[in-house]
């Protein structure tokens, strides 16, 4: 029989790998409790229209990556492909503008799309995020951005990121601005692409991150976007660029950083990282002042980013970012089945005072367990043989100094608290 194996683009986390995703939600919960953020979790389906209205039916998302069906009542229902729209549609049903006029929240799950998988680029992956509601100004921003900016730090990527960031404008300044880019454009659109003429259409902003070197070097004439920024858009973003000089968080202004959402108006971001290969983008996010209003609730600004978390992974395994080794502190062996009950009561005494540790469950010979304790990683191997029963002792193997002290049983906690401080 053919053997079952898990869908194209999807992948299994495997022990070890999986420690590593535990360090990683662990710096992300403990980053957004600093900066006020409380952890909100959403279903995994929605329904197909959350997604059409929010992220927009003419993006690549909507119209070519989403994961929908018609269920039994005919209603049609997606697997989230992103979570902004999700956390918005949480935010207007659970009446949360009454509560408090600022919401916080940050997030972390699968997601969905139907992409072309490569390094970096899954059908079902990972992202954390955070989005803010109810502040318009830009030290909302800022302090989104900082969030970020402390998680990477945290994670040890700092030195090998870039953050490019871009104001697309208020909704007026863009519909100003549409009208010119295609005015410039369409003497040239013979020679676009398929996909650039589509957008020509349904959303020229797009245009301006293509990939097409013939594409880019025309578009260096291309009227920019800051020429039709109201003033309430520059003082914006003026401030923005202001305190992030304040904070020493380095930055370049990408006028043609534009995002593949329709949701955002105003600031947008990405922090790329070069350690992640061709998908560089390690988290994207913006403004989106009329989110709300667009599903159906109280008009209410926010701002937010996400990151994807198989992303930041392979940063950081090619990087010394900080990942915390799992190995045991200590293996325990024992020379006979006759002393596992002491085996598992020391192991529980010592695991409540915070080590790792595991024995041999299979009763293997001393030799082979030594072998098992020295492949595990375990720094100490805790050795009960007949002398040691008889002495009520323990013999204290050190496997990276190959040195090795007996002491009683009793001193256990005590000699290792003492060695490891
Ligand atoms: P996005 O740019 O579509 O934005 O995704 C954010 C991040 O998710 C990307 O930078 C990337 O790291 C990761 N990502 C996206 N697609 C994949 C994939 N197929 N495989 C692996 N990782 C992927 C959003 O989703 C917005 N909701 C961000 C946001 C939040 N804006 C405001 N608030």
């Amino acid at each position: 029989m053919n053997k079952i194996r898990s869908i194209k683009g999807t992948h299994d986390i495997l022990p070890g790998e999986s420690t590593k995703w535990r360090n990683l939600e662990k710096t992300i919960h403990d980053i957004c409790a600093k900066f006020g953020h409380e952890e909100i979790r959403t279903p995994i389906f929605e329904e197909t229209r959350l997604f059409a209205r929010s992220v927009g039916e003419n993006t690549d998302i909507v119209s070519k990556e989403m994961y929908t069906w018609k269920d039994k009542d005919n209603t049609y229902l997606t697997l989230r492909p992103e979570l902004t729209a999700s956390v918005a549609r949480s935010f207007i049903q659970h009446s949360m503008k009454n509560k408090s006029p600022i919401q916080r929240f940050y997030y972390m799950g699968p997601l969905f799309r139907r992409e072309r998988p490569q390094k970096g680029r899954q059908r079902q992956f990972h992202q954390f995020g955070v989005e803010s509601f109810g502040s318009e100004y830009p030290e909302q921003d800022v302090e989104i951005i900082s969030i970020a900016w402390h998680i990477l730090r945290e994670c040890g990527l700092k030195n090998n990121i870039k953050l490019n960031i871009n104001s697309i404008g208020s909704i007026e300044c863009r519909v100003a601005y549409k009208e010119a880019l295609q005015n410039f454009l369409r003497p040239h659109l013979n020679m676009f692409s398929e996909t650039s003429k589509r957008r020509f259409e349904t959303n020229p902003l797009r245009i301006l991150d293509t990939k097409n070197q013939d594409e880019r070097l025309l578009l260096k004439e291309a009227p920019q976007i800051s020429s039709y920024y109201s003033e309430e858009d520059l003082i914006h973003f003026e401030s923005i660029t202001r305190f992030l000089n304040d904070m020493g968080i380095q930055f370049k202004i990408d006028s043609n950083l534009v995002r593949g959402l329709d949701y955002y108006t105003r600031t947008v971001f990405e922090f790329t990282s070069e350690l992640v290969g061709a998908q560089n983008a390690l988290i994207g996010g913006g403004r989106y002042d009329g989110l709300i209003e667009t599903l159906g609730g109280k008009n209410t600004p926010g701002i937010g980013f996400a990151a994807g978390m198989e992303r930041f992974l392979i940063a950081m395994a090619n990087t010394d970012g900080k990942i915390q080794s799992l190995k045991p502190d200590a293996y325990i062996i024992c020379q006979n089945a006759d002393y596992l009950s002491l085996v598992i009561q020391l192991s529980n005494q010592l695991r409540e005072h915070g080590y790792k540790i595991i024995f041999d469950p299979l009763r293997r010979s001393m030799k082979a367990q030594l072998r098992d304790a020295n492949r595990s990683g375990a720094r100490y191997a805790l050795i009960l043989g007949e002398e040691e029963i008889k002495n009520n002792t323990i013999n204290f193997k050190d496997l990276m100094e190959n040195t090795q002290k007996t002491i009683p049983q009793l001193n256990l906690i005590n000699f290792f608290d003492n060695l490891t401080n």
